[in-house]
């Protein structure tokens, strides 16, 4: 099963040990790290006040860049314990705990009232069969108007694996980029954007791995065979057998709550 490392705050606690203040992009569970983030939080548009769900939080990573960023208020919704405990540690230690908290939990149970203002997810879809049901229980945890922000591979299916959402394909479900996105406007969402940006990650690989792995912390550190479903999806992406499309949606109604 895919997800099932629960080893990873004692691993983060002794890479910390090892390179004091050095993170790197260790808590950014998807292609393109902390600098994918900041492509999503425009489409986000967020006000003061608003509050941000990040569905699928893993290590936290991306959660913390948005407070970080905008002073926001932003919950992590994680569905692997040892994951959250993960993300609630390095959290205390960045100082934002104020801003950003996590909870265990399948966003198909999850009812938060009042309802959010704004959501990203980023590298979630990939292992959910029924995409639409996916989606709608994402739309039901926002607000009418609330915006939705999305990080996502797309293409073929005929994959070498392990990949970083899969161990063996059994419990993946990739879909081409068409599909994912009728999926997201059948969930009760509008399209604000919809863009590949598979060129932009393509060099950011290439940027990130000119001089090889990083010599400090890194995802691959974390998680069963590593660098491997690091390697098999840097090179799907960079052949093109997948895509990496970015999206940034509006929760269908008319009037805007607050969480
Ligand atoms: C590839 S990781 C991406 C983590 C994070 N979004 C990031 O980009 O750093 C996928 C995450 O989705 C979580 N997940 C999978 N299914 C979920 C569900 N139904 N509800 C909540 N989280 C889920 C997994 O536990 C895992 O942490």
């Amino acid at each position: 099963m895919t997800y099932d490392e629960t080893g990873v705050d004692r691993t983060i606690h002794r890479l910390l040990r090892e390179h004091p203040g050095d993170l790197g992009d260790l808590d950014q569970f998807h292609i393109g790290g902390a600098d994918a983030v900041d492509l999503l939080i425009g489409g986000l548009a967020l006000t003061e006040g608003d509050t941000v769900l990040d569905v699928g939080s893993g290590f936290g990573g991306p959660a913390r860049q948005i407070a970080r960023r905008t002073g926001n208020h932003v919950t992590g919704l994680d569905i692997t314990p040892a994951y959250v405990t993960a993300a609630r540690n390095l959290t205390a230690g960045s100082g934002l705990d104020d801003l950003v908290r996590f909870q265990v939990g399948d966003i198909a149970d999850f009812a938060p009232d009042p309802p959010f203002q704004a959501a990203i997810t980023m590298h979630v879809q990939m292992n959910i069969d029924d995409k639409t049901a996916w989606f709608s229980h994402i739309a039901r945890c926002l607000a009418p108007g609330a915006r939705l922000a999305v990080w996502e591979a797309c293409g073929s299916r005929d994959l070498s694996w392990p990949m970083p959402w899969s161990l063996d394909g059994t419990d993946s479900f990739v879909v081409t980029a068409d599909a994912l996105h009728d999926s997201i406007e059948q969930a009760g969402f509008t399209t604000t954007e919809w863009t590949d940006e598979t060129p932009w990650v393509q060099a950011w690989i290439a940027k990130t791995f000119a001089d090889g792995p990083p010599a400090g912390p890194a995802l691959p550190m974390l998680l069963h065979d590593g660098y491997t479903r690091v390697i098999n999806y840097a090179t799907a992406l960079t052949d093109g057998t997948l895509e990496i499309w970015r999206g940034t949606f509006t929760r269908n109604g008319s009037s805007t709550g607050r969480a």
